[in-house]
C-alpha cells in the first residue's frame, strides 16, 4: 500500500554530514528540506577521507545539522511517520555517528526506525523531484506530474560511486541482484587516484571533468597524442576494472617533463574520463541488451559527471528508445540524507506487519557494517 509519509533520514556514511526530511506520495519524492554539511576541505589536506576525523567533525555538526533540517521543513517530532539512517557500506567511525542518533531519536520520540544502504539510497536519488515543498510539509502540492521520475520494472541501475561501480537489476521496488561490478578500484576512486597523480586535488572527479572540458574547448582541437585501454572492454561479463587506467595514467606522467605535463593535462583527463565513460556505456548497453529493462538508472558520485549523463543518453536513445533514462538532479548526485529518505519511504510504504513491529524496536538492535553487499 501506498500512501503519504514523511520521513526524516541522516546520512553520516563517509565526509558528508547530512540530514533531510522527505515526503514520500505514490511514487512520488519530495524534499522539505536537503542540509549536507561537507567535510571536503578538511579531507583535501590529507588527499582522501580520513576516518576518525570525519567521525569528529560528525559528532560535532550532526546535532545542528538535524535541527537545521527539521526547522527548514518547518516540522516537529510529532509528524515524523519513520526515521532512517545509512547503516551499511561506509566507514565505521562515521556511520557510528548517523547511527547513534538515529536510534537516539528513534527512542526518544518513539518512531520506526529503517536502516538503509547507502547504495539504495544513490538508487533512489533519481525518483526525487526538482521542487522543494515550502511552506506545510503535511500538504502534499497538488501539481506534480505523477508521471515524473517513475522506476519502471525490470529497471537497471548503473552505480558509479567513490566505493562502487556496479550494473544492478531492479526487478521491483527494493530488490536487488548485482549483475556486474568492479574487479578493484571504483570508477569514482580512479577518478580520485588519477587526479592524485595529476596534482589536481581532492576529490579528484570534478577536478577531472574540468581539466578534460579545458581540452574539449581547445581551438583548434590539438591531435590526441595520448591513448588509454578500455579495461576489460571485450569481457563476455558486465564487470568492470579500472586500476590498469591509473597505472597508464601513471606511465605517461613518468615519461613527460614537467612543462609538458602542465600543457597535456586537459588532454590526459580528456582520454582518461572517456576512456571510464566507454568502458562504462558499453557495459551497460550490453545489460540493457540481455535484461530488457524499461528503466536505466545513473547513480552514485560519478553520476555528478556532465558527459557520462549525456553521453549514456544519448545511447539510450539512439539504441534502445523505447528504454525510459533516469539521472538524479545535480545536488541529489553525491552524498545527501534526502537520497536515504526517498529510499526508506519505498521500503516504508510497502511495509508488512512484522516488519513495522521490527522497525519499532530497531532503536535496540540496528546494526553497522562496513562492507556489506546490496541485497
Ligand atoms: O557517491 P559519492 O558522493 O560517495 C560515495 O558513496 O563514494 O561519490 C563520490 C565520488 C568521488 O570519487 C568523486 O570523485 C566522484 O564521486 N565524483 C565525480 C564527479 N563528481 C563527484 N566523478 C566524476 N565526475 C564528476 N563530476
Ligand atoms: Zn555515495
Amino acid at each position: 500500500m501506498e500512501s503519504q509519509s514523511v520521513i526524516l533520514a541522516i546520512e553520516t556514511s563517509c565526509d558528508e554530514t547530512s540530514a533531510a526530511v522527505v515526503i514520500g506520495n505514490g511514487s512520488a519524492i519530495l524534499v522539505a528540506s536537503n542540509i549536507v554539511s561537507s567535510q571536503v576541505s578538511l579531507h583535501a589536506e590529507w588527499g582522501g577521507v580520513v576516518p576518525n576525523l570525519a567521525a569528529r567533525e560528525h559528532v560535532k555538526n550532526i546535532v545542528p545539522v538535524v535541527l537545521q533540517a527539521l526547522r527548514i521543513a518547518n516540522i516537529s517530532s510529532q509528524d515524523i511517520d519513520c526515521i532512517a539512517v545509512t547503516n551499511r557500506p561506509g566507514l565505521i567511525p562515521a556511520l557510528l555517528v548517523g547511527t547513534s542518533t538515529a536510534k537516539t531519536l528513534a527512542w526518544l520520540w518513539k518512531k520506526p526506525l529503517l536502516g538503509i544502504h547507502h547504495i539504495e539510497g544513490h538508487i533512489y536519488a533519481n525518483c526525487i523531484r526538482k521542487n522543494h515543498v515550502k511552506e506545510n510539509t503535511k500538504a502534499f502540492p497538488s501539481n506534480n506530474n505523477a508521471s515524473d521520475r517513475i522506476i519502471s520494472f525490470p529497471a537497471l541501475a548503473l552505480i558509479v560511486s567513490g566505493g562502487h561501480t556496479q550494473i544492478v537489476l531492479m526487478r521491483d521496488h527494493s530488490v536487488y541482484e548485482i549483475v556486474g561490478e568492479t574487479q578493484d578500484d571504483a570508477a569514482g576512486e580512479a577518478f580520485d587516484k588519477t587526479a592524485r597523480l595529476l596534482d589536481l586535488g581532492y576529490p579528484g572527479g570534478p577536478k577531472i571533468a574540468l581539466e578534460a572540458e579545458k581540452y574539449q574547448k581547445q581551438l583548434p582541437l590539438t591531435i590526441p597524442q595520448i591513448k588509454f585501454p578500455r579495461p576489460m572492454f571485450s569481457s563476455k561479463d558486465y564487470n568492470f576494472s579500472f586500476s590498469g587506467l591509473k597505472t597508464a595514467v601513471l606511465n605517461v606522467v613518468q615519461k613527460i617533463s614537467p612543462e609538458n605535463l602542465k600543457l597535456l593535462k586537459p588532454e590526459i583527463c580528456h582520454e582518461f574520463q572517456q576512456a571510464v565513460i566507454d568502458v562504462l556505456i558499453h557495459k551497460t548497453a550490453k545489460a540493457i541488451l540481455n535484461f530488457q529493462p524499461k528503466t536505466v538508472l545513473l547513480a552514485g558520485g560519478v553520476s555528478a559527471n556532465v558527459e557520462l549523463r549525456k553521453q549514456l543518453g544519448e545511447k539510450i536513445k539512439n539504441d534502445f528508445p523505447t528504454t525510459s533514462y533516469l539521472t538524479p538532479f545535480l545536488e541529489y548526485s553525491i552524498d545527501n540524507a534526502a537520497m536515504i529518505g526517498a529510499a526508506a519511504y519505498f521500503r516504508w510504504s510497502r511495509i508488512n506487519s512484522e516488519d513495522r513491529a521490527k522497525a519499532i524496536e530497531s532503536w535496540k538492535t540496528l546494526e553497522t557494517s562496513a562492507h556489506e553487499r546490496m541485497k
